[in-house]
């Protein structure tokens, strides 16, 4: 095959990625729960969703810019946190947190990252999220937390779809182990520091052992822990896994600024919402009293126009920059990103807009009969 091929959309960027990966991180980054129902919704929700667009509207001078929770970003496509970006490309986070820094966009780090909280801050000066996985004890959370705030990230992503890990059937299929060596190196450093067990570095094999490093912890948490997050730090902290809409007001009630309707990437309960239809409900109960986000399924910066009329202040992606590090590494990732942003400011010219802040629901064709 051409070393060197051109490559165009989200499945160019895959098909290149899968060549450079072994079968079992392939399927571990590419899989989903069960069936992958709800992964295959999450796409297919998206290019169901149909636009009006409005003509003969000057659109000379567009800007792609927004703000999300007062950080500015150029263009309203961040990074999804996901766990070891190092299985990947040797670079993990710290390639991508300088391909996000280089486009203008926020990353989001997970507290799976193959690189500690600090390592990937270091990496590039950019904008930078902190997603939090609530395991072990409440004490070690804060602790995370703490560093996030030291490093100069800006908000806390806490994730609430995953008390325990999903069902993922190509993992059992291909033996999905981690490589030696690879873990949660943020919950290492505390091992290492002698604040809690050790995490990870060949004493878990995979994800969902690692989360079930505190015993049945992660799996007790409750609203009430949201409270004391917010309470115990001064970053805006935001939900993210919520697709009902009770959830979303429970999350605004108990302190969050942000909520990420998400069902990670259908990795977690098959059969789920897709996000595009479990979006514009969300929307309607917070009514303005957080900004909402949306991840799952967005390939095309069409998708996030679509997003963004329905009511989302920006998306998020995740699979779609794991092929690019794949593919091409840290240039691959910038790749992609300037893919979206690029789509995304054809769309929004060919719908009749100036700028993000243009696009509303009146873009959208009213539902039709039930599908
Ligand atoms: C994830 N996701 C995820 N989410 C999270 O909050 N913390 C994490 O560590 C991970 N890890 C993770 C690993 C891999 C390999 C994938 C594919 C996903 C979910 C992620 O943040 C996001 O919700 C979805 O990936 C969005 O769907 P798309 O864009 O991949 O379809
Ligand atoms: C996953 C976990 C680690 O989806 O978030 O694989």
């Amino acid at each position: 095959m051409d070393s060197n091929p051109v490559l165009v959309s989200d499945e160019d960027y895959e098909a290149a990625a899968r060549e450079r990966l072994s079968a079992s991180v392939y399927g571990y980054f590419a899989g989903a729960a069960e069936d992958e129902v709800t992964l295959r919704e999450n796409r297919s929700a998206w290019d169901r969703v149909k636009v009006v667009p409005r003509v003969l509207v000057d659109v000379s001078r567009r800007s792609l810019a927004t703000t999300v929770l007062g950080t500015p970003i150029r263009f309203p496509v961040m990074t999804a946190p996901c766990a070891f970006n190092a299985l990947a490309d040797p670079e993990g986070e710290k390639a991508v947190a300088r391909a996000a820094a280089a486009v203008g966009t926020v990353q989001v780090l997970s507290t799976g990252a193959a690189f500690t909280i600090e390592e990937v801050a270091e990496a590039a000066a950019g904008p930078r999220w902190f997603q939090l996985y609530c395991v072990q004890s409440l004490e070690l959370s804060l602790r995370l937390v703490g560093r996030a705030e030291a490093a100069g990230y800006s908000a806390i992503v806490l994730t609430v779809d995953v008390p325990i890990l999903g069902r993922r059937d190509r993992d059992v299929r291909t033996g999905f182990e981690l490589p030696e060596g690879m873990g949660w190196k943020s919950l290492e450093f505390e091992g290492a520091a002698g604040k809690a067990p050790v995490v990870g570095g060949g004493a878990y094999r995979t994800a969902a052992q690692m989360l079930a490093s505190g015993g049945n912890w992660t799996q007790t948490l409750d609203w009430n822990f949201l409270e004391k997050l917010c309470a115990a730090t001064k970053l805006p902290v935001l939900v993210k896994g919520v697709l009902s809409p009770a959830d979303a007001l429970l999350a605004v009630e108990r302190g969050a600024r942000g909520v990420v309707v998400s069902n990670h990437g259908g990795r977690q309960l098959d059969g789920s919402l897709a996000t595009a239809e479990a979006l514009a409900p969300v929307v309607d109960a917070v009514a303005g009293r957080a900004e909402v986000f949306v991840d799952g399924g967005i390939r095309r910066g069409s998708h996030v126009l679509k997003a963004l009329a329905l009511g989302a202040r920006a998306v998020l992606i995740g699979r779609p920059y794991l092929w690019g590090l794949a593919a091409r590494g840290e240039a691959g990732v910038v790749e992609v990103l300037t893919r979206f942003r690029d789509e995304f400011d054809v769309a929004l010219a060919l719908a009749g807009k100036n700028s993000p802040q243009e696009v509303d629901r009146s873009l959208l064709a009213p539902a039709g009969p039930p599908r």
